[in-house]
């Protein structure tokens, strides 16, 4: 996978710099274009594997409009599926839902499925001639694990994914050994190019985010791959504490002291954030 990295333009690029065509934002029928076109295509960071089902569980999502079952079996090992029924199509579970045991039930006529994805029994359809389980496994998707975050792929033969600088960018820090203390989740009414287009730029910080200080001027670096953004306004602080915070935080926050106690390199007065999802 190539990887792209991106960096603030200079005067010329300025210069020629366009916003895209409007209709771009708004229209339906574009939007349906970049799902199948872009979001298809792409792995997409689904979370960390604190998110994740635990072993024998399940939970349903909705990712860049796919529905998809996360299933984790007795043994640990994470799978994806369509969360669509072999049968007549049917979704085995409600976005959102989530369940644990042996085995799935579809809602509709109760085809059962096991943690593996196998069709384990079609309710009343017994061993009639050319009809085989074995035909009939919910489609798996690309999964892939990095450092501790879940991808998804559309393609379940997709290539593995690579991270490149990205990879390098954050290769000492010990994110394995990090707290989730903090998950926001927020829908907006527009087109998701707009947030993106807001992570590219610092433009905007001292009008919108006053509270940040902005007086001595900082890179703000920024790699891309794909559609996973990596973006930070300071690095984010090592530590060899089990205790690390992974949230932004502000001076005086729950946290910030045992953020204060770990040792850094690098100047850290206001705080940092990953983002590896957009
Ligand atoms: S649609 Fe699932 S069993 Fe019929």
């Amino acid at each position: 996978m190539d990887v792209t990295v991106r960096e603030v333009p200079g005067p010329d690029g300025i210069a020629a710099a366009r916003t895209l065509p409007a209709a771009w934002y708004s229209n339906a029928a574009h939007f349906e274009t970049e799902i199948q076109r872009v979001w298809r295509h792409q792995w997409l960071c689904v979370g960390d594997e604190t998110d994740m089902p635990s072993a024998g569980a399940w939970r349903a999502i909705v990712a860049g409009g796919l529905p998809v079952l996360l299933i984790r079996d007795k043994e640990g090992a994470l799978r994806a599926f369509l969360n669509v029924c072999r049968h007549r199509a049917a979704p085995l579970c409600e976005p959102g839902d989530d369940g644990s045991g042996s085995l799935l039930s579809c809602p509709y006529h109760a085809w059962l499925y096991r943690l593996d994805g196998s069709l384990a029994r079609a309710h009343g359809v017994g061993e009639p001639d050319g009809f085989d389980t074995a035909d009939f496994s919910l489609k798996p998707l690309g999964l892939a694990t990095w450092r501790r975050w879940v991808f998804l792929h559309a393609d379940h033969g997709a290539e593995a994914p690579e991270f490149g600088p990205m990879a390098a960018a954050i290769t000492g820090y010990p994110v394995e050994a990090m707290h989730l203390v903090l998950s926001e989740s927020h829908e907006r009414p527009f087109n998701w190019k707009v947030l993106l287009e807001n992570y590219s730029e610092n433009y905007h910080t001292p009008f919108v985010h006053p509270e940040i200080d902005t007086s001595s001027s900082h890179d703000y670096p920024m790699l891309a791959e794909g559609l996973t953004l990596y973006a930070w306004d300071r690095p984010l602080r090592p530590t060899t504490d089990a205790g690390v915070l992974m949230a932004t935080l502000l001076p005086g926050e729950p946290g910030w002291e045992a953020l204060g106690s770990a040792p850094t390199t690098v100047p850290y007065d206001v705080g940092s954030y990953l983002a590896l999802r957009i």
